[in-house]
């Protein structure tokens, strides 16, 4: 039998190299990784002849427009790639008898929760980003609902791209004293520990479509992140907890970002770790 193979969009971003990375504990599947340059996510018809040649039996979509505060003066870009895009996708999917494991969100929600947000908790996007991405979360599940999982995830970082650990990191080193929000809760997600849910799910013998929520597991702040960050670097630098309204942004930002992972974990037998270890893993690595 010919070696299924895995189509990953987007494979130049944070989660794309991390799942490189993990490919070669994958044998079993043979991997195409395409960043931009290769396939546009904007493009059916680039989709549908890469879909010819490859033939995959997966597509992980790890391709989005990210920049969420440019989203807000760019929403057309932003709707394209994140709104469209995912529909392409599935839709290339379904025609061809692949499934799909496409990444959203916690932005798809207000930030006004007070308990752990579920997969089918109202969604009500309040800045440009968000609202994309709920559409490509429409989009694909109404392309094809049988054959696509949708993993919404919050606080992404790793060794690779820009992030908020890398951030921290530099600014630690460049000043005496930083201002980091306090006002914000969730978990972060380390996109090593999601690559390895995502694989561990094309991996699974059952297959269950639908929606769900992957972090890392715990409750902190950002400004609890960054004051781990600081003391795992053994920096020196003073981390102040603020308010969101001491640290304006085009785009506003939830309050609330912790989500529920109860349903990933028990469809697919996942273990989630803590956000401490993850975190020392990925310093480790950097
Ligand atoms: N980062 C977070 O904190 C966070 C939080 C929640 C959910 N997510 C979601 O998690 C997923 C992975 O995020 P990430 O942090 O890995 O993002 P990332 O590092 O920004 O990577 C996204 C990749 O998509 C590529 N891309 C942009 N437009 C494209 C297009 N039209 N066609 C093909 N590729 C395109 C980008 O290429 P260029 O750089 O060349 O544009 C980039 O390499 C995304 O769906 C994101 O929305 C992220």
């Amino acid at each position: 039998m010919a070696t299924p193979t895995i189509l990953v969009t987007g494979a130049n971003g944070q989660l794309g190299r991390e799942l490189q990375v993990l490919a070669a504990a994958y044998p079993q599947y043979s991997f195409v990784f395409a960043d931009r340059s290769q396939l546009s996510i904007e493009d059916p018809q680039q989709i549908a002849t890469f879909f010819n040649t490859h033939k995959p039996a997966w597509c992980i979509n790890c391709a989005a427009y990210t920049a969420v505060d440019k989203a807000e003066t760019e929403k057309d870009a932003a709707f394209r790639i994140n709104g469209e895009g995912p529909g392409y996708l599935a839709a290339a999917c379904r025609n061809s008898g692949a499934r799909l494991i496409h990444v959203s969100t916690d932005y798809v929600f207000d930030g006004n929760s007070a308990t752990p947000l579920k997969e089918n908790d109202p969604t009500a996007p309040i800045n440009a980003y968000g609202a994309s991405k709920l559409a490509g979360e429409q989009r694909a599940m109404e392309n094809h609902p049988g054959g696509t999982v949708i993993i919404r995830t919050a606080w992404v970082y790793s060794e690779f791209g820009n992030n908020f650990v890398k951030t921290m990191i530099r600014l630690m080193k460049e000043r005496p004293a930083i201002n980091v929000v306090d006002d914000q809760i969730g978990s972060p997600t380390y996109a090593a520990d999601l690559a390895a849910a995502i694989l561990h799910i094309v991996n699974s013998p059952n297959f269950v479509p639908g929606i769900y929520h992957y972090s890392n597991e715990g409750r902190i702040s950002w400004y609890q992140f960054a004051s781990a960050i600081r003391n795992h670097t053994g920096s020196t630098c003073t981390v102040n907890p603020i308010p969101s309204s001491q640290f304006p942004t085009p785009a506003k930002r939830p309050h609330y970002s912790l989500l529920d992972k109860t349903l990933i974990r028990k469809t697919y037998n996942i273990i989630i770790p803590d956000w401490e270890p993850s975190l020392l893993t990925c310093l480790g690595r950097l």
